[in-house]
């Protein structure tokens, strides 16, 4: 092998490992990004969660983003048929907007549907309203909330239901997400974190 050829192997090894290296980095933060849910947020700011989003309200208003900067979001995405995991944790956003007694106001709980076949405005509408007084309920067209779920890195996939009168569920996942008032992530939170924890986390975020 001659000198060049033996610089240019070497020079391909070398970015071999580097690319190696940032391709470990990258699967580690995503993982621990994923399993990490005590609401610190801290070291993630590299990662963007949030984004533009066009959707429609509860009251059949079209809506963007835009619409809750000013205020800190609290937005969960799920769907009103589920059977579980969502009651549970709006039941929590509720108990810690109660928590925050006259601060509620500087907060707007979400709930964006990853159910839009059957998340009409009008299911969401009764949804949100047997959970808190002042929760947004937003869903859209199946793109919309695809788009939606993709700028915030919600996963979700409908599950055929054979034999269930509903026939379909949707696996999604279940982190609550505290936005700024410039609609910037600050911090996310497991769906069964606790009402304290996030009040602690939104009273240190006024
Ligand atoms: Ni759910």
């Amino acid at each position: 092998m001659n000198k060049s050829a033996a610089r240019g192997l070497r020079r391909g090894l070398i970015i071999a490992v580097i690319l190696a290296v940032a391709g470990f980095a990258w699967i580690s933060l995503s993982s621990w990004l994923a399993q990490d849910g005590d609401g610190n947020g801290g070291g993630v700011g590299e990662v963007s969660i949030g984004g533009p989003f066009s959707l429609t309200d509860q009251n059949g208003r079209a809506v963007t983003e835009k619409d809750y900067l000013g205020k800190l979001q609290l937005i969960y995405f799920g769907f009103t048929s589920c059977p579980d995991i969502c009651p549970t944790a709006l039941q929590t956003v509720a108990i810690a907007l109660d928590e925050l007694g006259a601060d509620a106001g500087k907060v707007t709980p979400i709930l964006i549907s990853v159910d839009p076949e059957r998340d009409t405005p009008a299911a969401m509408k009764d949804y949100v309203a047997s959970f808190h007084e002042s929760m947004v309920g937003l869903t859209g067209t199946p793109e919309q909330v695809a788009a939606a779920a993709k700028a915030f890195r919600v996963y979700y996939q409908k599950v055929q239901l054979p034999g269930s009168s509903l026939g379909y569920s949707i696996d999604h996942s279940g982190f609550l997400y505290l936005m700024g008032r410039d609609g910037k992530y600050l911090a996310h939170f497991r769906h069964n974190s606790t009402p304290e924890e996030i009040v602690k986390k939104l009273r240190a975020s006024f």
